[in-house]
């Protein structure tokens, strides 16, 4: 063996040496890369006219600590099609997380009761409705088009084995609810639940209802039928719903907390004594429809309730949930109050001034997310003309949109009012970041290390395989680090 050869093995063994090294960090990177999990509900089967109204317990979800970056749904057929809301109307989807009995034998299909048993402990989101609007996620028509997505370095904490009491174990409860409308005598009347067309005078509970009920979700429980065109038939179908859940391991995940605000939440705070009252959410409106005489300049009708938010943090994320005729959701921050005492002493110019800049001040800033319904154009699954088929979301800079403890909120509920609608919607999802994201900074530093790191074995690289491949190299390496991190990854 030459001098030569010798020297030309010693090149390579090095350069072998390198290219282990980066494979080792992208290991580690690896790690914590993006995973999506695409699962279909059990069945229902519905025809022209019927309502499913279903809770399945123990779905499939991923299993293990992890953190939701991401949570959609959609209807689907049994080739697993889309199918479109003109045929079968999705009212709304929710998932609830709870902890069940270890060893407890439950079927999979289970009627709305099953969750009042001791064997469950719902695992409530962070409020603020008391009694409903429990679950981690779910929307209704708007799902196709309705951004989800949990930003890095945040994430929906599940599944952490510390938090499950002793002998239980976490599980998700799914509940559908969709409604047939082939044939339909009245479509919109269908998906708003108008109790004439469902010829029902009883609910589920067997109580009457009242005559002044004339909609919502008392007259299209589970297996109730809406009225279809005379001799209209339309085959049973058998539907699913798909859900798609994208997740990384919990580490280096920051928490956020989730909150649901409705609009027609009772909660009053008593000024004179300060006294509160509890926060009963009513989950649905009536809209009543303006005068025919005003009806061309497009009535607004707005729904408007203050409450006081029980926790601070960031805001990370924001969309609201509306029915046919929504026009727009607004949350805002109760303008600071005028202090005119302070004023008194000062001579007019001056006081009118800062009552001026005072106005001026609060009109910046009030908007904590605004969030604006898509309607449909067409005829296709997610473009269905007529229907709501996505909200536009909020992700303001975190740290940019904090909400301080105890601060008061206003929720506004927009809709139009040129016909009347039944069963309507006026509910505010947000996420909440209590630990600000300067905490992590050290996640931030051994990020940047580990692309040093990485940067420096590709700076090597140029030696055996030219700038081609380093840029061939940094190419890809951008791409996995886009399609595939989450939070943020650490390397040590
Ligand atoms: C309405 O319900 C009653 C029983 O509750 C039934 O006798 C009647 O046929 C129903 N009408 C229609 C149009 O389905
Ligand atoms: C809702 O309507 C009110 C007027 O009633 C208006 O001031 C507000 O900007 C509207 N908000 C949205 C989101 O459309």
């Amino acid at each position: 063996m030459t001098l030569n050869s010798k020297c030309q093995l010693l090149v390579l063994a090095g350069l072998l040496l390198i290219a282990i090294a980066p494979s080792l960090q992208t290991r580690l990177r690896n790690e914590n890369k993006v995973k999506t999990a695409i699962f279909l509900s059990p069945n229902f089967v519905l025809e022209p006219g019927l309502v499913a109204n279903k809770f399945y317990y123990n779905i499939d979800f991923p299993k293990g600590h992890i953190a939701i970056k991401s949570f959609d749904a959609e209807v689907v057929d049994e080739l697993r099609n889309p199918v479109p809301l003109h045929e079968t109307y999705l009212h709304h989807w929710l998932v609830v997380r709870y902890y069940q009995q270890k060893g407890l034998e439950v079927s999979k299909y289970r009627g709305n009761l099953g969750l009042k048993q001791s064997d469950f402990i719902i695992v409530r989101n962070s409020g603020i409705c008391e009694r409903d609007l429990f679950q981690y996620f779910g929307l209704g028509s708007e799902t196709r088009k309705t951004v989800t997505n949990v930003p890095d370095p945040y994430g929906i904490e599940v599944g952490n084995p510390v938090e499950v009491p002793p002998g239980y174990e976490e599980r998700w409860l799914l509940n559908v609810h969709a409604i047939e409308t082939r044939g339909s005598i009245d479509r919109l009347g269908c998906t708003e639940c108008r109790c004439d067309l469902y010829n029902v005078t009883k609910d589920e509970y067997d109580q009457d209802i009242e005559p002044d009920y004339i909609g919502g979700l008392r007259c299209c429980y589970d297996e109730t039928r809406c009225k279809t065109r005379e001799g209209f038939r339309g085959p049973k179908r058998s539907l699913y719903l798909k859900y798609t859940i994208k997740y990384v391991d919990w580490h280096a995940c920051i928490p956020v907390n989730i909150y649901i605000l409705d609009v027609t939440d009772t909660w009053k705070r008593w000024e004179s004594t300060g006294l509160m009252s509890r926060h009963h959410c009513q989950i649905e409106y009536e809209v009543e429809s303006c005068s025919a005489a005003v009806a061309n300049n497009g009535c607004i009708h707005t729904k408007k309730i203050s409450i006081t938010f029980p926790n601070g943090g960031d805001v990370i994320y924001g969309v609201a949930h509306q029915h046919v005729g929504g026009a727009g959701s607004t949350l805002l921050r109760k303008p600071p109050r005028i202090n005119f005492f302070l004023d008194t002493c000062d001579v007019d110019g001056l006081y009118l001034r800062r009552l001026h800049n005072i106005n001026t001040a609060s009109n910046d800033g009030r908007v904590i997310c605004s969030s604006l319904p898509i309607y449909g154009e067409g005829k296709e699954p997610g473009n269905e003309a007529g229907y709501i088929v996505g909200m536009s979301t909020c992700y303001p800079r975190p740290g940019s949109v904090k909400i301080s403890k105890g601060e008061t909120l206003t929720l506004l509920s927009n809709y139009s009012s040129d016909q009347r609608h039944t069963g309507v919607m006026g509910l505010f999802y947000l996420l909440v970041a209590e630990q600000s994201r300067k905490s992590s900074s050290i996640l931030h530093s051994r990020d940047n290390m580990g692309d040093i790191v990485i940067l420096h074995n590709a700076v090597w690289a140029i030696a055996g395989f030219g700038i081609a491949a380093l840029v061939a190299a940094t190419a890809t390496y951008q791409r996995q680090s886009e399609r595939e991190e989450g939070c943020e990854s650490i390397l040590m």
